[in-house]
């Protein structure tokens, strides 16, 4: 562990709940590994507290940020700037401080593409499935977008969150965006011409239930992902394996995305073994 001194960095990570992020673990092994003389701390941050809490990170000189739910959306109007990607997915999650300007950036879709296409998917012209509609369905939504995927349908709970997501991405692009309920699901033929499946609502972390879909409707080279991470893979993922899909827990985005953030935050290429043992994750085989 780098002992913490005057001239030490902080950043932080802000969210509510804050307690069972992984994301401490993985920048304070990243850090002591290169002697970065750096810290970040996780601090609990209730909604109506965001902006005292913004205008404390600029008084005490903060290096930097991450921020989760519930603040991803809500920090954009309390920073200096935001990248083009943050703006156009509507939430950051990574603040750099230059200077005396704070400004924000989403490292969550790119980190995303990343880990889908370390497991083989190739997004040009290919078809997605996107269920949810919360903010990481706009990051994945957008990133598959930009790296120009033909059609994407987005399936969710509360419906009108699926269309307003689908009218917003159709804006950009000229690819296909489709909406529909989060019951489609269940149905073989929403997936017949499925190249990717993504789990981005919540279902299938501890404490929900899992998610239910008619995997024996996708073709037999779809990949299934599944952003919810955990030390084993969640129902989703099982379910798909035991029909011979490639099927992936969020763990390869989690880290991805830590390592778009470290780089932004400090300039130096991130350790990502040492990232990987940090989240107790066995070192990178083929497949993982
Ligand atoms: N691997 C990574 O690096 C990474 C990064 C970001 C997020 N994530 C994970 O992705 C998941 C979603 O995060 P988020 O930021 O998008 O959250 P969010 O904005 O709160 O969205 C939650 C989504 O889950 C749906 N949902 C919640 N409870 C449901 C239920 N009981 N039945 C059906 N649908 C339900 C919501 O549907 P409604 O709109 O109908 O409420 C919404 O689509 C979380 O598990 C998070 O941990 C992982």
């Amino acid at each position: 562990v780098t002992p913490i001194r005057g001239t030490t960095r902080v950043i932080a990570i802000l969210g509510d709940p804050v307690e069972h992020s992984r994301s401490p673990a993985m920048h304070n092994a990243a850090f002591a590994a290169l002697g970065l003389d750096y810290v970040y701390v996780p601090l609990r941050v209730r909604p109506q507290d965001l902006p005292g809490a913004i205008a404390g990170v600029r008084a005490l000189g903060f290096a930097g940020l991450n921020v989760t739910v519930p603040h991803k959306e809500a920090i954009v109007a309390l920073l200096d700037g935001v990248s083009p990607a943050a703006r156009a997915i509507g939430a950051v999650n990574t603040v750099v401080r230059r200077g005396r300007r704070l400004v924000g950036y989403n490292t969550d879709g790119e980190g995303f593409l990343r880990a889908v296409r370390t497991a083989g998917f190739r997004p040009r012209g290919k078809r997605a499935v996107l269920l949810g509609a919360g903010g990481s369905a706009r990051a994945a939504a957008w990133s598959l977008l930009e790296a120009g995927v033909g059609r994407i349908l987005i399936l969710n709970r509360h419906v009108d969150r699926a269309s307003s997501l689908a009218a917003r991405m159709r804006l950009r692009k000229s690819a296909i965006v489709e909406f529909g309920p989060l019951t489609d699901a269940l149905r073989r033929d929403t997936f017949a011409q499925a190249d990717l499946v993504v789990n981005c609502t919540s279902l299938g972390l501890a404490g929900k239930g899992g998610l239910r879909i008619a995997i024996s409707g996708t073709p037999k080279h779809c990949l299934v992902y599944d952003l919810v991470y955990g030390a084993r893979p969640t129902a989703f993922v099982a379910a798909a394996r035991r029909r011979g899909r490639l099927a992936e827990n969020g763990e390869a985005m989690l880290i991805e995305q830590a390592r778009l953030a470290f780089r932004l935050w400090t300039g130096r290429e991130p350790p990502s073994a040492v990232m990987r043992k940090a989240l107790g994750l066995p070192p990178r085989s083929r497949s993982s």
